[in-house]
């Protein structure tokens, strides 16, 4: 049981795990294998620089695969804390999928971006919601590039292995975590601990002396890191654990 007083903050990181129940696979479900791929040389810079349209055919295949996806009961017991905690909740995903929006999450921080948004490898055009699957053998270029004579590939907003988190996401998991002081409390969901820096936030949360939940489908390797384990699917520990 997770029970939290008007003297806690909630901070929450969520991975892949806890959209396995609508239906997308986590990575390491599919072996950390696309097509042969490893889906670090897909989701890389260096991928998209040696074959741009092998990348593109892979986000394409990710953005047909949400049609039809809805949240499930995990997103859904994460809103119900946030209506009750207001601004002492935030939650942090390492997802693109969109689903904690989808569910009504207000408090969000999409740590590794969005996969229904794009943006141009070389201007500086704001960020913009980009749905399409483009077409097996498509190259989408940028249509303000263009309009100026030049040619310039459109790329996922997506935080790649090896890219940098937005300084800007950092800064409000840090503010959020000042605010909290003794107060914090820490939970993370279907995630394996193994990519980082959000597999450290549990460490910062420890440092200062806050209580840490882990709900998964199995122990993960920093599972020793936390005060709590839940093992099993979070659309049914979740809502027991906040019953
Ligand atoms: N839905 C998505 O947006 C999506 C899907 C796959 C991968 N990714 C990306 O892959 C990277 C991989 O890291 P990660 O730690 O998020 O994922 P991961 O695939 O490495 O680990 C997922 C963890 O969730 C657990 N899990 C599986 N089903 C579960 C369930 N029903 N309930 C609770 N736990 C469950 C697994 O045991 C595993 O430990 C992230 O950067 C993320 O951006 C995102
Ligand atoms: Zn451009």
């Amino acid at each position: 049981m997770l029970n939290l007083d008007a003297s806690n903050h909630l901070l929450v990181l969520t991975g892949a795990g806890i959209s396995a129940e609508s239906g997308i696979p986590t990575f390491r479900d599919a072996g950390g294998l696309w097509e042969g791929n490893s889906v670090e040389d897909v989701a890389s810079p260096a991928g998209f620089l040696r074959d741009p349209l092998l990348v593109w055919r892979f986000y394409s295949e990710r953005r047909a695969a949400m049609e039809g996806v809805t949240p499930n009961a995990g997103h859904r017991a994460l809103v119900d804390v946030e209506r009750q905690l207001g601004d002492r909740f935030l939650l942090v995903t390492q997802n693109i999928d969109g689903l904690h929006g989808a569910a009504g999450s207000e408090r969000v921080l999409e740590l590794h971006g969005t996969l229904m948004r794009s943006r141009c490898t070389v201007c500086d055009r704001a960020p913009f919601e980009d749905r399409t699957a483009y077409r097996a053998g498509v190259a989408p270029m940028c249509g303000v590039c263009r309009r100026a004579g030049k040619d310039a590939l459109l790329r996922p907003d997506i935080v790649w292995f090896g890219e940098t988190i937005a300084a800007g996401a950092l800064a409000r998991i840090a503010e959020f975590v000042d605010r909290a002081g003794a107060g914090l409390r820490y939970l993370a969901v279907g995630t394996s601990g193994l990519v980082y820096p959000a597999a450290g936030l549990v460490d910062v949360v420890r440092a200062r002396g806050g209580r840490s939940w882990l709900v998964n489908a199995e122990r993960p390797v920093n599972a020793g890191s936390f005060d709590e384990l839940a093992l099993g699917p979070a659309g049914q520990v979740l809502p027991q654990l906040f019953a």
